[in-house]
């Protein structure tokens, strides 16, 4: 049994830890697809293309289920997959449906008609592909009504987190943030809606002020991915090895990641 979690590069990291701390016994194989980082400026041809070449590979490695950790591929690539390319047997889930699910106060899977719910001026920092896609305001009108969103495509960020520039990162970050809020100046949720910004999440809450809660996707991710194998066990797959696998350097990928995570991790070639 092993589930497939695939990023353009790091920031699936962040949902392969909170899924490691929820369900400890479940092998995981992670594909950061490094050499092709940022996705969040490409085309959603590039991106779909990108992204079907990985998910192939996790099922190669004995992954029934795949989880697109990755906001850009789940917005731009996710829907196109699963209406013609996904195969009968196997499963590949993104991000945006679970942290959907906790703004507007659903249980998981609850699919009953849109309703008003507690939040009204939404703040969403994403890449510009997941802007662009308008993906987060399409799955947020299925559930939730009266809610405004401002979204942020926030350039730079993911090439500096790649890079291991933290300081680069934070400044880009206060400098979006800066802009939203010129936009919309008292949103009352943010929603940190790519996988790498978790890595920046103190910075994000501070630049926003306590008043604003920040909705952050690794842990909602690994509560609903929990649920939907308590229904569905048979999508574990056969796999039984964990593995880091990345199209980028091996040697960098790792130490980068060790950083990150603060464990050794160690990627080997995709
Ligand atoms: N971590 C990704 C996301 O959630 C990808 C960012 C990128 O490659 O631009 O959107």
């Amino acid at each position: 049994m092993a589930v497939g979690i695939f990023d353009s590069g790091l920031g699936g990291l962040t949902v392969l830890d909170a899924i490691e701390r929820r369900l400890p016994d479940l092998p995981l194989v992670y594909f950061g697809d490094n050499a092709h980082a940022p996705y969040g400026v490409r085309t959603a041809d590039d991106i779909y293309e990108l992204t079907t070449q990985a998910t192939e590979r996790l099922f190669d490695a004995g992954c029934d289920l795949v989880i697109l950790a990755c906001n850009t591929a789940s917005a731009a690539a996710l829907r196109r997959m699963q209406e013609g390319w996904v195969p009968r047997d196997k499963r590949v889930l993104g991000v945006f449906v679970p942290l959907i699910e906790a703004l507007t106060e659903r249980h998981w899977g609850d699919n009953s008609p849109p309703r008003e719910v507690g939040v009204k001026h939404v703040a969403l920092f994403a890449t510009p592909a997941t802007v662009r896609s308008r993906a987060f305001q399409r799955e947020l009108a299925f559930r939730a009504i009266g809610v405004d969103v401002e979204a942020q495509a926030c350039g730079g960020v993911v090439d500096a987190i790649e890079e291991g520039d933290m300081i680069l990162a934070e400044a880009l970050v206060r400098s979006h943030v800066d802009a939203l809020k010129r936009k919309m100046p008292e949103p009352d949720a943010a929603v940190l809606g790519c996988t790498h910004y978790p890595l920046m999440e103190e910075v994000f809450q501070d630049a926003l002020g306590p008043q604003v809660k920040v909705f952050s996707q690794a842990n909602l991710v690994a509560e609903s991915l929990a649920d939907y194998l308590q229904r569905r066990p048979e999508m574990k797959g056969p796999g039984t090895e964990s593995l880091f696998l990345t199209t980028g350097s091996p040697k960098n990928v790792s130490n980068r990641a060790t950083q990150f995570l603060r464990r050794k991790i160690e990627f080997i070639p995709a």
